[in-house]
């Protein structure tokens, strides 16, 4: 496939996406073909595929081991922290995965119901996450990172019954109980969880004491395993929260069809991968790299895929990553630039890459942040083959803009990633939703009907899909992302239009912080704000103004800001400081200008915006901050 070949794909799927995707989709066997390939809901959204019926669990396993590749793996775990070293083959995964769905059944769990899976990286947490999907039921994977109450707001967001989950999470140097975790948020959740099962791990046994909780390994004893339930293309897969800028996570729904015929696709066009591969995306399938590229993607394609449960460094070094890769001739790696940031700082000069060989590692890829110059020209210096950049979000599911691969890759830009995948009709528009020439900074949008994959609403609430999404610039999503678009096409993306912030990969909302802060007896306002970071990208800061006459030791405060923020929110908030300002600049109409504080606490210069309500405020802040931010700088 050539360049010209991207030209074609990119403008057919712009101009005639329908035949572009009835193409694509015609590479998956359907239980019912689709004759609709686009059509629009009661609402006016989307829809992708809609008479056409599948089983995306029946794709991803059964169809392999019917095509004679049941003996292939599919699933390679690795764990360093429990030195552990397993292989799954397709057959296995799919004997299991069925018994999974029989345990489930056996539950009550059917079409359409929504299961919580909070858990570790294991291979019971795809299986779990396979099995919902075989049986029509919707999975809600959270992140072994958040604390009760966040589990608890999707528990009663997403009105699950069932909840999935292991007797605890193996960091780098603790072990981290689950299940008191899970009883706190089920206890908390104004929604009845009917059932908790507790795959027992053995470094920590969780207590069952009720008879809502289940042993893992009983329930799936006494059960007859599933055959997949072929479901409608746009019956929901998997919802998955992600910060929005508001206090309460929003649920991106996923669909099927779109979703199984995306990710087919993007692992050909965009990662250059099939049959037989081993595909690794070093992150957790708590996040939407872990949902499309450790489980969906790498599995419907065919692939091997790599579950590491470890870190890329100290467990046991800087060399992990590399050991992984040697060991299973893993073509394709897939990380967040923060990961090899870490990487580069213990291990400057790549000595321990060199110890392995890594022959069949073709490609490295790198999302989740902005890939920031130094990550990008260590990468380039020390490892001779492509570092492709590329740009997506939870929402969508798969890359907006990448080198495409599976066409032909392209000379790269740094700061770029390079070019909108076909589907995707990017604008780069003014606040007034007017598109700018190249090279003009603006807001990155696109333009309607996104491609198939992409979030089809957000759980329960229509209005926010809308709102959040499709009302500023009628016509297109707005990707709340800004950036421009270079003269020959390449889409730099420079960063958030809103309150979110990334802390080493990870999205989190200002906003729910702030509420958290807000909470604290002796805090009048607060704003956090993202400041840079060399090895988490960005971390949050917290700027607190004190209630009139309350007098506190601004260290103690800070303490307990912290661990107020790790108990509602969670440890990946890596939320540590705060400062004490006497007041937060605001616009006349009494929004917090949070980019300005940013700019001040970052030690940048700024422009006192004509709408600011008193300027005096700004100079008072940098008078307050600079101190302080000095102070934490040296030491
Ligand atoms: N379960 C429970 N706690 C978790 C967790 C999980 N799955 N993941 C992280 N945490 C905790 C950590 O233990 C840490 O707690 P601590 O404050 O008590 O030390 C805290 O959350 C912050 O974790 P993290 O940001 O991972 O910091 P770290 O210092 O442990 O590791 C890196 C630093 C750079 C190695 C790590 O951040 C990393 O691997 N980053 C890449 C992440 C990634 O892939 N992101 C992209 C998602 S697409
Ligand atoms: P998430 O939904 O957690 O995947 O986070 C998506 C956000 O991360 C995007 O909207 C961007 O702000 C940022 N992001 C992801 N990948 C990149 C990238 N390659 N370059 C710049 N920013 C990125």
């Amino acid at each position: 496939m050539s360049a010209q070949n991207y030209q074609q794909a990119y403008h057919q799927a712009s101009e005639n996406p329908e035949a572009f995707w009835a193409d694509q989709a015609a590479k998956l066997e359907w239980h019912t073909r689709p004759t609709t390939i686009l059509a629009q809901d009661a609402e006016g959204n989307h829809q992708w595929f809609a008479d056409g019926r599948l089983n995306t669990s029946w794709l991803a396993l059964d169809a392999h081991v019917q095509a004679g590749r049941g003996n292939q793996a599919a699933i390679i775990y690795d764990s360093p922290v429990t030195s552990t070293k397993a292989t799954i083959t397709y057959a296995d995964l799919t004997r299991r995965v069925a018994q999974c769905a029989g345990m489930l059944r056996g539950l009550g769990v059917g079409k359409g119901d929504r299961v919580i899976i909070y858990m570790p990286m294991i291979p019971e947490t795809v299986i779990a996450m396979l099995a919902c999907a075989r049986l029509g039921a919707v999975h809600c994977v959270v992140f072994g990172g958040f604390a009760a109450p966040e589990l608890a707001v999707r528990i009663d967001d997403a009105r699950a019954d069932v909840v999935l989950t292991a007797s605890c999470g193996i960091e780098i140097d603790r072990t981290i109980a689950y299940k008191p975790l899970v009883d706190a948020a089920i206890e908390l959740a104004r929604h009845p969880v009917r059932h908790c099962v507790v795959l027992q791990r053995p470094s920590c046994k969780a207590e069952l004491y009720t008879d809502r909780d289940l042993d893992w390994h009983q329930a799936l004893a006494n059960a007859e395993p599933a055959d997949a339930v072929p479901v409608m293309a746009t019956d929901p897969l998997y919802i998955l929260y992600t910060s929005g800028t508001t206090g309460k996570p929003k649920g991106v729904v996923r669909d099927h069809g779109g979703h199984a015929v995306a990710m087919r696709y993007s692992m050909q066009s965009v990662y250059d991968v099939g049959v037989g591969d081993v595909f690794w995306a070093a992150s957790d399938v708590g996040w939407v790299v872990g949902h499309s590229y450790i489980v969906y993607g790498p599995l419907l394609a065919g692939c091997t895929t790599v579950i590491y449960e470890g870190k890329p460094i100290r467990t046991p070094d800087a060399g992990a990553f590399w050991r992984v890769c040697s060991e299973y001739g893993v073509k394709t790696l897939f990380a967040a630039p923060t990961a090899f940031r870490a990487v580069r700082k213990e291990d400057p000069d790549a000595d321990l890459a060199r110890q392995f060989d890594l022959t069949r590692l073709e490609r490295l890829y790198l999302a989740g942040e902005r890939l920031d110059p130094p990550t990008w020209a260590w990468l380039q210096e020390h490892f001779d083959r492509p570092i492709i950049d590329h740009w997506w979000q939870t929402e969508t599911g798969w890359a907006i803009a990448a080198n495409p691969a599976g066409y032909e890759l392209q000379a790269p830009k740094m700061g770029s990633a390079t070019w909108p995948m076909p589907g995707y009709m990017l604008s780069i528009l003014d606040d007034e939703g007017l598109p700018v020439s190249a090279g003009m900074k603006g807001n990155i949008a696109i333009r309607l009907p996104l491609p198939p994959g992409c979030l089809t609403g957000i759980w329960g609430n229509p209005a926010r899909f809308r709102e959040g999404y499709l009302n500023t610039f009628p016509g297109f999503y707005v990707s709340g992302d800004a950036g421009y678009v270079d003269r020959d096409g390449y889409v730099f993306v420079m960063g958030r239009t809103d309150d979110i912030i990334n802390v080493a990969g990870h999205r989190l909302s200002t906003g729910e912080m702030e509420e958290v802060l807000g909470a604290h007896p002796a805090v009048a306002e607060c704003a956090v704000i993202g400041i840079p970071d060399e090895l988490k990208g960005e971390l949050p800061l917290g700027l607190v103004v004190l209630k009139n006459g309350v007098h506190i030791d601004p260290q103690q405060l800070a303490g307990e800001l912290a661990s107020m923020v790790r108990k509602e929110i969670g440890a990946l908030a890596c939320f540590q400081r705060s400062l004490i300002v006497q007041r937060l600049p605001k616009t006349r109409s009494g929004k917090i200008l949070r980019r300005i504080m940013r700019q001040i606490a970052s030690g940048e210069a700024f422009v006192t915006p004509s709408t600011i309500d008193d300027p005096a405020c700004l100079e008072e802040l940098k008078g307050q901050l600079d101190p302080q931010m000095e102070e934490s700088r040296t030491g």
